[in-house]
């Protein structure tokens, strides 16, 4: 299968071809998407087949707004209104509970709930229009390795595999929406995944206490969201996390050692390491907006490179805010370690 770069000029062949059962990344604000026919059981099957992507792992369904919605949940939280109203479109993912049979088991994991989101971005929307159905949208990379960030990592996973991609530039915001549990409509909504809209924004809109913390699992339970048990964000190449004050060690033990390392950093960081041989991938500079932006086309691009690498060290930002977000994918993609020179 000959895979499209689909551009704003040929988005209706882009809807067609979704309409038809088959597969079409997209752009958003977070990171790419896999789209299929969230209607369409054989389409959405495929879209596990081709990521790799266990069977228990639910789909994103991506609308235009909350009117899309209201035909497939059976029960609203009273706070769903207030937080679509502040944070759609946008990076913000709201889990509600289903009308029986609204969807197929393989679009929801077999769960009695399923995840909304309506992107901000004006081509995707447009297609999700044209398509006239709701579209299921996995982070559009293959099951474990960096969420894809530009159409170019979307080629990369899936050339030949999938029908398209609408090529909408790079996104904005670099790591995944925000996954907030409203299907219990007694309780306090639960962030099931960290992203830039963080608690504090969902506590000020909502008057609730509403935490970044993933909830606490007792013994055996399984994590709310399926997919957080997995392996992810990995490179083949190993990820070891640095902080920002030890760039000057890591300097002297680069030096030291016969290593082969990426860095990505932040200029600042960056700065304090000569490096004779090796590679470097620079934010644009040291904020937190820049680094969540860079990070997963970061460690696409070294893991890549031609310098065959041995080690990517990543520079860590402070856990609050959208460095939260940044900490959760980064731990997740260095499996927790850290550089320490002693
Ligand atoms: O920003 C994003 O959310 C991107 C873009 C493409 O929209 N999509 C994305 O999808 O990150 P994905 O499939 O990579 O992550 C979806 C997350 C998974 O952790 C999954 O387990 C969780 O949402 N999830 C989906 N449905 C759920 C449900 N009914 N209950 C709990 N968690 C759910
Ligand atoms: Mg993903």
């Amino acid at each position: 299968m000959e895979t499209k770069r689909f551009t704003s000029d040929t988005l209706s062949q882009a809807a067609t071809a979704l309409k038809e059962g088959q597969l079409v990344a997209f752009p958003t604000e977070t990171v790419y998407g896999l789209g299929a026919n969230a209607l369409d059981e054989t389409a959405v099957k495929q879209v596990f087949q081709v990521k790799g992507r266990p069977s228990d792992n639910p789909l994103i369904v991506h609308v235009t707004g909350l009117e899309q919605v209201r035909d497939y949940v059976s029960e609203m939280h009273p706070l769903t209104q207030a937080v679509v109203d502040a944070y759609w479109p946008g990076p913000l993912t709201v889990i509600l509970p289903i009308k029986e049979g609204a969807f197929s088991s393989v679009v929801t994991g077999g769960l009695k709930t399923v995840a909304f989101r309506m992107p901000d971005h004006p081509l995707t929307l447009a297609l999700i229009k044209e398509a006239g159905v709701p579209i299921v949208g996995p982070s559009a990379n293959l099951s474990g390795t960096p969420s894809p960030t530009t159409a170019d990592h979307v080629l990369h996973d899936f050339t030949n595999k999938i029908a398209g991609v609408l090529d909408g530039g790079a996104t904005k915001i670099g790591v995944e929406s925000t996954v907030i549990d409203l299907s219990d409509a007694t309780s306090t909504p639960v962030i099931l995944r960290p992203g830039a809209i963080t608690g504090e924004m969902l506590s000020d809109s909502t008057h609730m206490n509403i935490t970044n913390e993933p909830v606490a699992l007792k013994g055996t339970e399984a994590p709310k969201a399926p997919g957080m048990k997995y392996k992810h964000y990995s490179p083949q190449t190993k990820v070891i996390m640095v902080d920002s004050h030890d760039f000057d060690q890591l300097s002297a033990y680069l030096n030291e050692k016969e290593v082969r390392a990426g860095i990505i950093a932040g200029p600042t960081a960056a700065a304090k390491v000569r490096m004779e041989a090796g590679a470097i991938f620079m934010y644009q500079n040291d904020t937190v907006e820049a680094a969540t932006k860079g990070l997963f086309s970061g460690l696409r691009a070294l893991d890549e490179c031609q310098a065959d690498l041995d080690v990517i060290f990543v520079e860590t930002k402070e856990e609050h805010g959208l460095g939260y977000a940044y900490m959760n994918r980064l731990k997740k993609a260095a499996d927790q370690q850290k550089f320490t020179n002693n």
